[in-house]
């Protein structure tokens, strides 16, 4: 093992000589991009299908149909309304009742995997190793969820000093507004409906305007494992739609998963009216995501993992690699690498299995990337080439410090930069005075920077030597802090509560 000192004095060649290896050849073979293409969360959904079965499948179902008409402000108060009248009800079930719905929900949306995957792909153009991730998430937070509840909805028997009995239960606010992002429309829009469902509330959601389809056939098929109609109501459309929700007084609380902006125009809808209720946000939105690598790291591992972080999902994961900080002393042999691991990368149809990246969510969003991407031309480090079409190509920019990140490209641009060695807390610090606080990343094999970047990093998930997306339901709960949202850890054992109130009874006898 090599000590932090032993580094400082010479922090390339020591480590190699330490542990006996050298570096591999460049560029890195594509066979170590297992990693993106097809390494899904959830290949077992696939059952006996093999992947291209799977994706023939998806091809028979390019014809998504029209996307359902956008509501009317009239609609939008009707379905407050309708939820608001089925509160008391659902709220009363057992909470056995409510967390087999989800149970039936997460069997049902195995079922229709195929179906669900190809609207994945076809309306939200996602990869098929993404869309397959969707589905396993989405049935994940289902089940995840169930079970929770089941243990945060039982009431708590407290002591009664005076001999009176005590009691504590959880219980629903109300009507919810579940307001979900297009890049995970199944997942996360499933993900916050269930979780208020669970809790005992009933539900307006509300899915980006861009990724109706794929909404609509999630609550047909919720109202099918036997969630009332009323109690989860679905409306369709953009700004004017959630204007109308979140406004409503008779809304007793927000998820909302999107832009930072955005959730602070929420923040503040929710308390402009003095009569209306206090009602809890929560909110999860953008980062600025960084991962520090230093000199002991293993390129191999680091280049993997940096490929799928920045550029899986086309860049288009609030968790995406942002910013690349790399020991001086190894930039060099990092971009070589990353070049060549770029070489490697299929960028195209997301409904052709070898597809690594597909195209960015709509022509705004494309216009936005490519705007800025060429007007930083100057600074590219490394780009590829791709087909016509809304793709972006996998970019990397090169930037002359940390501080110079100041906005989130949603989309596969990679920004690198450099510390230099001995100044590793300093680096966290800039890292974290960005105010966003959702991701970083960490490649090191001395135990010492890790337990001091654990100690620092100002991140709701920090993942240390492997890559930074794909968080797992129930292990790797997610959400991050100040810019980046309010907190709460979706897929995690405090969630449930942040869709209830508390309420104590109690009586002497
Ligand atoms: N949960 C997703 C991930 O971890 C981002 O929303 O990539």
């Amino acid at each position: 093992n090599v000590t932090e000192e032993e580094l400082l004095a010479d922090p390339v060649e020591k480590i190699v000589s330490a542990k006996g290896t050298r570096h591999p050849s460049i560029p890195l073979p594509a066979a170590l991009f297992g990693a993106v293409r097809g390494n899904s969360e959830g290949l077992d959904l696939q059952d006996a299908m093999t992947l291209e079965d799977t994706a023939s499948a998806i091809a028979a179902r390019a014809d998504i149909g029209p996307a359902p008409a956008d509501s009317t402000v009239a609609e939008v108060q009707t379905a407050i309304a309708a939820a608001d009248a089925a509160f008391e009800g659902w709220s009363r079930a057992p909470v056995e009742t409510r967390a087999a719905a989800l149970n039936r929900l997460a069997d049902l949306l195995e079922e229709h995997r195929i179906d669900l995957m190809a609207l994945a792909v076809h309306e939200a153009g996602k990869t098929i190793g993404d869309a397959i991730g969707e589905v396993r998430e989405a049935a994940d937070f289902c089940r995840y969820y169930a079970n929770q509840a089941r243990a945060a909805f039982a009431p708590i028997e407290l002591p009664g000093p005076t001999g009176e009995s005590n009691t504590m239960r959880l219980e629903g606010r109300g009507v919810f507004a579940c307001i979900a992002p297009w890049n995970f429309p199944l997942a996360i829009f499933l993900g916050q409906i269930t979780a208020a469902l669970v809790a005992g509330n009933s539900v307006v959601a509300k899915p980006a305007p861009q990724t109706p389809r794929i909404a609509l056939r999630a609550v047909a098929l919720a109202h099918e494992a036997g969630i009332p109609k009323d109690v989860l109501k679905l409306v369709v459309g953009g700004a004017d739609v959630g204007n109308a929700l979140t406004g409503d007084p008779r809304v007793m609380g927000v998820a909302f998963t999107g832009s930072t902006g955005t959730a602070k125009a929420i923040a503040r809808s929710l308390v402009a009216d003095d009569a209306r209720p206090i009602v809890p946000l929560i909110a999860e939105t953008g980062g600025l995501n960084a991962m520090i690598v230093d000199s002991t790291a293993l390129p191999e591992q680091v280049i993997a993992d940096v490929v799928t972080s920045a550029f899986r999902s086309a860049g288009q994961r609030c968790s995406a690699l942002r910013l690349l900080v790399v020991q001086e002393d190894v930039l060099d042999r990092t971009l070589e690498m990353l070049k060549g691991a770029m070489d490697t990368l299929v960028v195209g149809d997301p409904a052709d299995p070898r597809t690594d990246v597909g195209p960015v969510i709509d022509d705004a969003a494309y216009r936005k990337l490519e705007d800025y991407r060429l007007s930083v031309a100057d600074r590219w480090l490394h780009t590829v080439a791709v087909p016509e079409g809304r793709f972006v190509a996998p970019t990397v920019i090169r930037l002359d410090c940390i501080e110079d990140m100041t906005k989130e490209w949603f989309g596969p641009i990679l920004h690198v930069t450099t510390w230099k060695t001995g100044t590793l807390d300093e680096t966290i610090a800039r890292i974290n005075r960005s105010g966003y606080g959702l991701t970083m990343g960490l490649h090191s094999r001395i135990a010492s920077r890790c337990e001091r970047t654990v100690a620092a990093a100002r991140v709701g998930n920090l993942y240390v030597n492997r890559s930074m997306i794909g968080a797992i339901v129930g292990s790797q709960p997610f959400g991050g802090e100040g810019l980046s949202g309010t907190g709460p850890k979706a897929g995690g054992p405090h969630y449930l509560p942040r869709f209830a109130v508390e309420r104590t009874v109690s009586i002497d006898t």
